[in-house]
């Protein structure tokens, strides 16, 4: 399944296998959210696949912003139903102990009003006790992603999800065996509704590390985006990590950013 990166399919040997749950990871401003928005957007554009892309750690305007710095229309195709960006970063702050809402019915009320405003249905939230005993707990966690994912395949066939990111999951849980057992659960439902899904999360130290240590365990294919300093000169570069079920490219090698999006130098390798 392409990824919508064309040089990263030539790494890949033509993208991610269907229906596989796959990571990318990186520093901050590495490109981990660029490459979710050309998973999620050319799904839809290039390739007919309706997709969602639910952001946790940055706002929905933000996301659609950059997008349109790409030269993408995300408002035309949300308008026609095949793309979704869903931003849940702020439900715990309506909902949580924290949160100026009042409790219950009125809560739910205001959570309501504010999802209006995103072009978010949260009707589904009346039914499931585990999200919102999540939710009031003051975190965005893997039941309510599941209860959003959920309800909307019952309305659309998504067939691409992207998940930005799972890390500020772990974070605001505080809590890592959970975080394990929830993600690796929050995986398999996603590979049995037969989902290709993008998950991004952190990484610091060296390359191919990751913020939890298990993401990549859980992953089908793991792509880690890096920024070294080289000579002096800060760099990008791109690995495939891993991948089930086919070979891929193992080289490190760099890329750049454009008005076009990535575009890796597959010929080229850095040596480290
Ligand atoms: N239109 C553009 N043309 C070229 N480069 C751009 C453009 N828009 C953004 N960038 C570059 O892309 C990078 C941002 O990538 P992205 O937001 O995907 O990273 P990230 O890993 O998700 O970072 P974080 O989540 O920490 O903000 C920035 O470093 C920025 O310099
Ligand atoms: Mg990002």
């Amino acid at each position: 399944m392409p990824t919508g990166i064309d040089s990263l399919d030539l790494l890949l040997k033509g993208g991610f296998p269907a229906q596989t749950v796959n990571l990318v990871s990186g520093p901050p401003g590495s490109g981990r959210s660029l490459t979710c928005m050309q998973f999620v957007y050319y799904g839809v554009e290039r390739f007919d696949e309706p997709g969602l892309y639910i952001t946790l750690d940055e706002e929905r305007q933000s996301i659609l912003r950059a997008m349109k710095s790409f030269g993408m229309r995300p408002e035309m195709y949300e308008e026609e139903g095949d793309l979704t960006v869903a931003d849940l970063g702020w439900f715990s702050k309506v909902l949580g102990p924290e949160a100026e809402a009042p409790a219950g019915l009125a809560g739910m009320d205001l959570l309501r009003e504010r999802a209006r405003k995103d072009n978010l249905d949260v009707e589904w939230l009346s039914g499931e006790p585990d999200a919102h005993e999540e939710l009031e707990g003051g975190f965005v966690g893997f039941r309510t992603l599941q209860a959003v994912v959920e309800s909307l395949l019952k309305k659309r066939k998504i067939r691409r999800l992207a998940v930005d990111s799972v890390a500020s999951i772990g974070l605001l849980s505080g809590q890592e065996e959970l975080f394990r057992k929830e993600l690796f659960s929050f995986g398999r439902f996603l590979r049995d509704r037969k989902l290709t899904s993008l998950l991004v999360t952190e990484s610091f130290g060296p390359a191919g590390s990751v913020r939890f240590g298990v993401e990549n365990f859980l992953a089908d294919t793991h792509i880690c985006l890096s920024l070294r300093n080289i000579r002096g000169e800060s760099m990008r570069t791109v690995t495939v990590q891993k991948m089930r079920f086919g070979t891929h490219d193992t080289g490190v090698h760099p890329f750049t950013i454009t008005s076009r999006g990535m575009e890796i130098n597959v010929r080229e390798f850095v040596k480290l």
